[in-house]
């Protein structure tokens, strides 16, 4: 995907469930003292309801129409510096992808599948991981996902195996490098 001149400085967390995009995306916003605003959670209180509920009675079409619209509004927003934590299936509709790209540095969080599964075993505020067979659900949603999330990152980091402080230390370096590339300080 081209690199657009980048005139926000928001750091935008992608990836897969269970990746670390909410623990990662507050050790930043402490780190910087950029607002944090963690997508799922702002659907959640903009319907009162919580994601499986949202999903139940509703559906997920309609979740993903909540999720294109406040990502829409993030594009616009006048707050330029924020950290924004994306739901895991924010890149499955094509219109997300460019608008990602103008929100600021995206960066991927990814694991492999089965530290995804031994994550998201814990809880069960997942709709999409509540079938028979959740290995294979994470499978399949890795394969369709992977080349998506791929197309829109600036930086892919492999959380398996490191500190969530850690990680976000590193993306914290590679914003800054990045930002300054572009005339903009983080
Ligand atoms: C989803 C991921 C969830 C949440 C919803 C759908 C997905 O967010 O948006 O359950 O399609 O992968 P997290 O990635 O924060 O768990």
């Amino acid at each position: 995907m081209n690199n657009h001149a980048v005139c926000r400085q928001n750091i935008v967390l992608i990836g897969f469930m269970g990746c670390g995009k909410t623990t990662i995306g507050r050790e930043l916003h402490q780190r910087l003292g950029y607002p944090f605003v963690d997508m799922d959670q702002v659907i959640e209180q903009r319907q009162g309801e919580s994601i499986p509920e949202i999903f139940a009675r509703q559906g997920e079409g309609v979740f993903r129409d909540l999720e294109s619209r406040l990502l829409r509004e993030l594009a616009v927003s006048p707050l330029l510096r924020q950290i924004i934590s994306t739901g895991g299936g924010v890149v499955e509709r094509d219109e997300n992808l460019q608008v990602l790209r103008r929100l600021g540095y995206v960066v991927w969080l990814s694991a492999p599948p089965e530290v995804i599964l031994e994550r998201t075993s814990k809880t069960r505020n997942r709709p999409l991981l509540q079938g028979d067979d959740p290995s294979i659900r994470i499978r399949d949603l890795l394969r369709r996902r992977t080349p998506r999330y791929q197309s829109v990152a600036h930086l892919e980091v492999d959380t398996h195996g490191l500190e969530f402080s850690e990680i976000a230390g590193g993306i914290l370096e590679s914003a800054r490098y990045f930002f300054s590339r572009s005339g903009l300080e983080v």
